[in-house]
């Protein structure tokens, strides 16, 4: 099958680099100058585990534009779809992709729209600019930091058009919907799941929706575990043990961010409030979330001079990813500024940062610390669980220990001298 993808962020070049490896001829579409001269020198610009080996293995084609859109049998859409200051996704990407896709696809061929977009988009781009093709709603679900496992191994695949584009749709996804043997999953195909292209665009939000909901659910147990005189840890350990609950998205934060929760949570709320519908349950999970962040930067402000120095240990929005998109950790780097504390950082993805809340990145958690009032740990990079407690706290100014990501043993930090403070116990108001 002939593909052409356009954009080539997360989830366009991981499904370009997938797609060609089990065996379709893709060409892969990147406007931004930057991104696409990295991709020419065969460069991983996402910093994703796995892309920068493939790179060099497919034959993939990157470019500015494709002049042989036409030879496509599906074209994929993986542009971005920020959110507007009024909560709603921004389709102008979308809206112009889709424009040049109409004035170079053949008519029948499918789109598949593979960017978080809003319910009814599809619809309205098959009845509007692309009326010649056949319009697919074929969202993605993948993990930052699992981006290429997640394509190859899915644990699903949603798409939603006119049924003239089934065939076509179930073809491109045949190879991949063979689980790998030791993949850790039985053996059954990866469940394609057919609808209406509405279906699968609510699918997507519905998804992450649930997710957020779930940390801020997560969140306000701790802090009321906290409030009661109940251990967090425990708590959210027996949880992870139901499997109606499940393990996944348990651990108590700062807040969650990143590129997709933020902006699908407040435009899924700002698509039900446009239908007349208060999704109160989604609301409450975006103010918790805002909440937590706020709570979370007041507990270190009472805690810590005006003129503190604060040793931030994370800068990305979640482990495994260099992506600061939403981050948590920076929102809360700018409170911290805003009151007049420094902020020095270490991330072990990140080497340098424009933010202008960052006075520096550190190569290193003790370098970023040293001098520091106040030690914050606000990415759960695996690497902070594991570091050398007596030597941090040889080289910090202050003893306070502030764990946004529950990933330090209190114990062993009261053994090095640190006075610890986790997510839960958090100041009213
Ligand atoms: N990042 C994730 O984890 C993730 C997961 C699932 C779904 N999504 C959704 O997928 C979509 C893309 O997300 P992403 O993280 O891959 O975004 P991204 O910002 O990393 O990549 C989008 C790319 O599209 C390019 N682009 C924009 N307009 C273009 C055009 N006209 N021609 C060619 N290239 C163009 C941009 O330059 C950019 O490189 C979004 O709707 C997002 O919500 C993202």
């Amino acid at each position: 099958m002939r593909l052409t993808v356009i954009g080539a962020g997360y989830v366009g070049l991981t499904s370009a680099l997938a797609f060609a490896v089990v065996g379709h001829d893709v060409v892969c579409v990147e406007r931004d100058p930057v991104r696409l001269s990295r991709l020419l020198r065969r460069e991983d610009p996402l910093g994703e585990p796995g892309v920068g080996e493939l790179l060099g293995q497919t034959a993939v084609r990157f470019v500015e534009t494709d002049p042989e859109i036409d030879r496509a049998d599906v074209v994929l859409v993986a542009v971005g779809t920020p959110m507007r200051p009024d909560g709603h996704a921004d389709l102008v990407q979308v809206d112009e992709v889709s424009r040049s896709i109409a004035f170079g696809a053949r008519p029948g061929a499918v789109v598949a729209i593979r960017s978080t977009v809003p319910v009814g988009t599809c619809d309205r781009l098959q009845t509007g600019a692309l009326l010649h093709q056949l319009v697919v709603s074929n969202p993605e679900f993948l993990r930052e930091g699992h981006a290429l496992q997640d394509t190859f191994v899915p644990t699903r695949i949603v798409a939603g058009g006119p049924s003239a584009a089934r065939a076509v749709v179930e073809a491109l996804y045949a190879p991949l919907r063979e689980r790998p043997c030791g993949s850790g999953v039985a053996a059954a195909q990866v469940p394609l799941i057919w609808t209406t292209s509405r279906s699968a665009e609510l699918a997507k939000y519905a998804a992450n929706g649930f997710l957020a909901t779930k940390l801020s659910f997560v969140n306000e147990i701790a802090n009321l575990a906290d409030v009661v005189g109940a251990d967090a840890g425990a708590v959210l350990r027996t949880m992870a043990l139901d499997p109606r609950i499940g393990a996944g998205h348990l651990r108590p934060g700062l807040g969650w961010g990143g590129s997709c929760f933020p902006k699908d949570t407040r435009a899924l709320a700002a698509l039900a409030a446009g239908e007349g519908y208060d999704f109160i349950v989604l609301r409450a999970a975006i103010e918790q979330n805002n909440r937590q962040l706020a709570q979370f930067a007041l507990m270190i402000e009472r805690e810590t001079p005006t003129d503190a120095s604060i040793g931030l240990l994370g800068l990305a929005f979640k482990a495994g990813t260099a992506d600061t998109r939403e981050s948590p950790a920076l929102a809360l780097a700018h409170r911290l500024a805003r009151t007049g504390r420094r902020v020095n950082a270490y991330d072990p993805a990140i080497r340098s940062t424009s933010d202008t809340a960052i006075s520096r990145v550190d190569p290193d958690a003790l370098a970023a610390c040293t001098d520091a009032d106040a030690v914050v740990v606000a990415t759960e990079w695996p690497e902070f669980a594991a570091l050398d407690l007596r030597a941090l706290r040889d080289v910090t100014r202050g003893d306070l220990l502030v764990d946004g990501r529950a990933v330090i043993d209190p114990v062993r930090a009261a053994a090095a001298g640190f006075r610890y403070r986790g997510v839960g116990g958090l100041p009213a108001g």
